[in-house]
């Protein structure tokens, strides 16, 4: 019997911050001890919005450092670039033409990010969804760790495993596809903006002082945690919907300092925003430093890193190409092999 598997991803777009980070790839680290893993750099998703062609090749490989950097291991786990196995390609068609519209018209996150992009909105931006159930289910992946934004279209991966494929193709002994779960923790899966407690925290807010990314040096973390958006209170609160950024700050604190929410909320009850800002910033500064010197170790020999990823996009395509075999002769197509 295998291990349960995990299939999970970031985009190589811009600097990956702390959300991204507490909200998902630090989740994936345990997971390496007790499942089959596999952690691929989104980069056909990062194409979906208009992208910059000289620092895509870059910033797909610093994204790998990264993974590596938080402690993602190449020995433990398949660590790969999406673009890399041209299975989630083939497949993605495959499920474009099994995927209703009105599903797909009910995505949140396309309205939101169509909104920003104007009147250059790619058909890619639309298909993103289905992208990603594309890279779930070819892995047969039991655990998807995402944070909450990511729930609705995990739901739209579930739905066109179960009801479009599945129901009409296999029988319930013999699934053809396998239906996965979110992983979504409580805390920590929607890390909000540090300018505006009521957005979350995203890589293409244009504003730099909104997130903080794993790279910062600490003089930037400290001048960004100053110009955080505070409120008159004294005493720093969790729960109170009046005070989000309060909240928000309090959330990164308890993350990152391994303290219970409880022992956070007590710690800081009577605090000023005058003490309680640098026991933060101090908090992120240590947090963040062995992840960034392990990162820039990583990217003294891209070399190796290339044939890490090179290994990866071996192991990667082997269990890709056995799950779209399995669906196209499942829908039925000629097989001449
Ligand atoms: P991306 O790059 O936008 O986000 C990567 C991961 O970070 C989480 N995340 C956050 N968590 C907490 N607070 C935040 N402010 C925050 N912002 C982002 C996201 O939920 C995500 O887990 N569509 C995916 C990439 C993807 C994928 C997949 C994920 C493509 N294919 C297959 C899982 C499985 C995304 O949001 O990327």
């Amino acid at each position: 019997m295998r291990r349960p598997r995990v299939l999970s991803g970031v985009q190589p777009t811009g600097a990956i911050h702390i959300g991204n980070w507490i909200g998902a790839i630090r989740n994936w680290v345990d997971l390496q001890e007790t499942h089959e893993t596999f952690f691929c750099v989104v980069d056909l998703h990062a194409i979906t919005v208009p992208h910059n062609n000289k620092q895509l090749a870059e910033e797909t490989l610093s994204t790998a450092a990264i993974y590596m950097a938080c402690g993602i291991s190449p020995e433990q786990s398949t660590i790969f670039v999406q673009s890399h196995v041209s299975a989630h390609s083939e497949l993605c068609w495959l499920l474009n033409c099994l995927t209703p519209l009105n599903w797909m018209e009910r995505m949140i996150q396309f309205k939101e990010k169509s909104i920003k992009q104007g009147e250059n909105v790619s058909i890619g931006l639309f298909d993103y969804p289905v992208l990603m159930a594309a890279d779930i289910l070819l892995y047969e992946a039991d655990l998807v760790p995402v944070g909450e934004d990511q729930k609705q279209h995990l739901e739209l991966a579930r739905d066109i495993a179960q009801q479009r494929i599945n129901s009409n193709y296999g029988d319930k002994e013999n699934p053809i596809l396998k239906v996965p779960k979110p992983l979504i923790t409580k805390q920590g899966s929607r890390i909000m903006s540090l300018v505006d407690g009521h957005s979350k925290m995203s890589k293409s807010d244009p504003n730099e002082n909104s997130r903080i990314s794993l790279l910062d040096t600490p003089e930037l973390i400290s001048r960004k945690i100053k110009r955080a958006k505070t409120d008159p209170i004294l005493g720093i609160e969790l729960n109170n919907p009046q005070r989000p950024e309060a909240g928000n700050l309090l959330r990164i604190y308890s993350s990152l300092s391994g303290l219970e929410e409880n022992i956070a909320i007590q710690t800081c009850a009577d605090m000023g925003w005058g003490t309680f800002k640098p026991l933060l910033t101090e908090t992120i500064i240590s947090s963040l430093q062995p992840i960034q010197e392990k990162y820039f170790n990583l990217m003294k020999d891209k070399g190796e890193l290339i044939e890490l990823l090179r290994q990866g996009q071996n192991k990667a395509e082997q269990v890709a190409e056995k799950t779209l075999k399995k669906l196209k002769d499942a829908i039925g197509f000629l097989d001449i092999d």
